[in-house]
């Protein structure tokens, strides 16, 4: 048995006629460039996410750029965000020249640890306070729902109100997840998604949106994704080439009305995975605080003798993957802010235990049967 850890084609095959024609008809048109896909789409993503402007871009990352552009974080800005999250996340506040401060992980939902966000912004201040000059603004945290799970947002937008700071969702791995009943991407000043393809909302290509309620950063946003045009050939501030292309929002517009069910068939996967891991010795199955909707864009457990279960399962025809294997703060991309690997202890504890088990609509219950059960043989054996 081949499984791997997301299966795109088995995706592509339920959807073959319609996303056939869907890609045809941009071709046939060769309307290639802002669309009425794209349009169709930005309309389409606003409905189901609640909220006013969808503006698609280039990639996740390049939405996380425009984001923070938008909101004029610019060079002597600090934004803090979370030590385990992809790179992307810390990239975008680099790319605009401001100062990226990382905080801990909580051990059990391994988001953002929300305490310890209340620490660093306290003690930002607090240096302010003492030797003023030294550090930057405190402009903006980057909230990430990580592995399809929604980040504590209520404490989050608290500490955003008290100390007067812009929060930025990152929801590139939570299309759809819920908090307190209300999705994801409609509590901060602006969210940014990403439709890489194996995303649980994935186009055939990169592709991403900013989203938000405030019609001026809406503004901001579509000029600066498109050469800071206004009309054609007028250039009112100087953008960037980051618009999200006709074709992958025609594979999106195909994919939209599917994305529920499929968050519902990794949610009831997960539901099964739980029920046989449950009595595994040493493995941890992933913690849902309550009024939270996972919509488990990848299945994390923590494993014992993680590498040597890893390679049991490749050898047994499963793939698996590790997210993230070296911790933000201990890239060599971002020694320079000089971070030890001791300062964020939960983030770099889980990168030596975690483990990403395949997870995609398609997966059948035999698979998931196969799966676990390989899994507990690796780890008895130790
Ligand atoms: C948490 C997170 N943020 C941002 C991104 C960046 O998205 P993209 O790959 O579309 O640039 C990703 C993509 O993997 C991600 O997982």
């Amino acid at each position: 048995m081949n499984i791997p850890l997301a299966d795109l084609k088995a995706q592509y095959h339920t959807l073959k006629p319609e996303m056939d024609a869907a890609i045809q008809s941009v071709l046939e048109r060769s309307a290639f460039i802002l669309g009425k896909e794209v349009e169709a789409f930005e309309q389409g993503f606003a409905d189901y996410i609640g909220v006013k402007h969808v503006i698609g871009v280039g990639s996740g990352t390049d939405a996380l750029r425009l984001a923070l552009e938008a909101l004029a974080i610019e060079p002597g800005d600090e934004v803090i965000t979370v030590a385990n999250t992809y790179i992307a996340t810390c990239e975008a506040i680099t790319h605009v020249g401001a100062t990226v401060r990382l905080v801990d992980a909580d051990p059990r939902t391994y988001n953002m640890d929300v305490e310890k966000l209340e620490e660093e912004v306290r003690s930002w201040k607090l240096e302010v306070g003492k030797c003023k000059g030294n550090r930057g603004r405190l402009r903006a945290i980057i909230a990430v729902h990580l592995y399809g799970q929604p980040v504590d947002m209520g404490p989050i937008m608290e500490i955003a109100h008290e100390y007067e700071l812009k929060v930025i969702e990152d929801g590139a791995q939570a299309h759809g997840a819920t908090y307190k009943g209300r999705k994801v991407g409609t509590f901060g000043d602006v969210a940014c998604f990403s439709f890489y393809p194996s995303k649980n909302l994935g186009a055939y290509g990169d592709g991403g949106a900013v989203l938000t309620d405030d019609d001026g950063v809406a503004e901001r946003v579509r000029l600066l994704r498109n050469h800071g045009q206004k009309a054609k050939y007028e250039h009112l501030v100087v953008g960037y080439c980051h618009r999200l292309d006709n074709l992958q929002a025609a594979v999106l517009n195909v994919k939209l009305p599917h994305l529920d069910e499929w968050n519902a068939a990794r949610r009831a996967h997960a539901a099964l995975y739980n029920q046989l891991l449950s009595n595994v010795p040493g493995v941890v199955t992933p913690y849902v605080p309550p009024n939270v909707e996972h919509v488990y864009h990848l299945y994390v457990i923590q494993v014992p003798n993680r590498d040597r279960v890893q390679t049991a399962l490749k050898a047994a025809g499963i793939e698996t993957g590790i997210h993230y294997p070296i911790p933000l703060h201990e890239q060599p991309a971002y020694a320079h802010l000089g971070y030890k690997p001791e300062d964020f202890p939960v983030t770099h504890a889980l990168a030596l235990c975690l483990l990403s088990l395949p997870m995609y609509p398609e997966l059948t219950d035999g698979q998931i049967h196969y799966i676990a059960d390989t899994l507990k043989q690796a780890v008895l054996r130790g």
